[in-house]
């Protein structure tokens, strides 16, 4: 039996957090074992919002370094450029001529991001779904792992492809092959160091808000120094009046890779003049290998073009077949 495809990917809009770490890119690394894994960068959907061109390019070999970074083995797993292979844009135009607009405008991601953007909103914001059903479906993966905040463009992905199936195939012989989404556990949702009740984000605009996986030991200890807390002693889970509490306690649960209960034995009486240092130190131990990893594939010369390359050669294989099909499908 084939070994089954998982299909994911990130947009290469900054530095990767520790929110990109816990809560995706951790999951594939475990998952590759089992999985066929095809991971990208999605730099198409990076420029639905306003961007700077000068720094796209570089944000995609960053994140690709990341990926390899944090244990994703180029030799085990496909990782690719989404801009490099052009079958997504066009599998993106067939999918909007067979996609209701009115299923668009229900998107909840939509909504909050137009809504950031006031009047300068593209229709590539609109469209933005449509082209991750292009991206999944061209690979025809068993499972996409993602975030709670992707399910319904999961949902929209089988929406389309049932559709597509519906007016362009049979039932005996479906053009494309419905996707599960595969919803990764809220435990790891990591939130913002300043504000423990809002996701930990690419797009805040404090620095501190967030830890980069390359942050430097000095670096990482001046944001937990900083951090948000409250003025009470002894710390625990899950006090909803207490979300940075919560939020600081989950890091460390999952850092030192030690159980709920044993966290919350340990800093049942902590106070944190105490706790700081212990996640600081916790912190830089976790991260120190991934960055280390980062700087040495940024230095080594044509590594990332050789990986990239070979990626998008792997891909193109898949890519290419499934477009062609949909294609002859509808009549071209
Ligand atoms: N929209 C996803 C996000 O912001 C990124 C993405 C684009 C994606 N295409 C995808 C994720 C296809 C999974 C599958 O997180």
């Amino acid at each position: 039996m084939a070994t089954p495809r998982i299909l994911s990917g990130i947009q290469p809009t900054g530095n990767l957090h520790l929110g990109n770490y816990l809560g995706a890119i951790r999951n594939w690394v475990s998952l590759q074992q089992d999985y066929d894994c095809f991971l990208f960068m999605a730099d198409l959907h990076a420029i639905t919002v306003p961007y700077d061109p000068k720094q796209l390019a570089e944000n995609v070999r960053k994140v690709a370094a990341t990926y390899i970074a944090c244990g994703i083995d180029p030799e085990r797993s496909t990782i690719f450029v989404q801009s490099q292979l052009s079958a997504h844009s066009e599998l993106a135009w067939l999918l909007n001529c067979i996609t209701p607009l009115n299923w668009l405008e229900r998107m909840i991601q939509f909504k909050e991001k137009a809504l950031k953007q006031g009047e300068n909103v593209s229709v590539g914001l609109q469209n933005y779904p449509v082209l991750q059903a292009a991206d999944i479906l061209l690979y025809e993966p068993d499972l996409v792992p993602v975030g709670e905040d992707q399910k319904q463009h999961l949902e929209l992905t089988r929406d389309i492809a049932t559709r597509l199936n519906f007016q362009f195939g049979s039932e005996a012989q479906p053009v494309l092959k419905l996707p599960e989404p595969l919803i990764l556990k809220a435990g790891a949702r990591v939130m913002s160091l300043s504000d423990g009740s809002k996701k930990m984000s690419k797009s805040d605009p404090s620095e501190l808000s967030r830890i980069d996986l390359t942050d430097s030991p000095e670096l990482l200890q001046k944001k937990i120094k900083k951090c948000k807390t409250d003025p009470e002693r002894g710390l625990e889970f899950d006090n909803p009046a207490r979300p940075e509490c919560h939020n600081l306690l989950n890091l460390y649960m999952i850092l030192s890779g030690q159980e709920k209960t044993a966290v919350a034995a340990e800093c049942a009486e902590m106070g944190w003049g105490q706790f700081k240092p212990l996640l600081t130190e916790t912190l830089q131990t976790a991260l120190r290998p991934i960055r280390d990893k980062y700087d040495q594939v940024m230095a080594e010369p044509g590594y990332l073009d050789q990986v990239l390359a070979q990626g998008r050669e792997r891909a193109d294989v898949v890519a290419s077949e499934t477009l062609g099909r949909v294609k002859a499908a509808m009549g071209f």
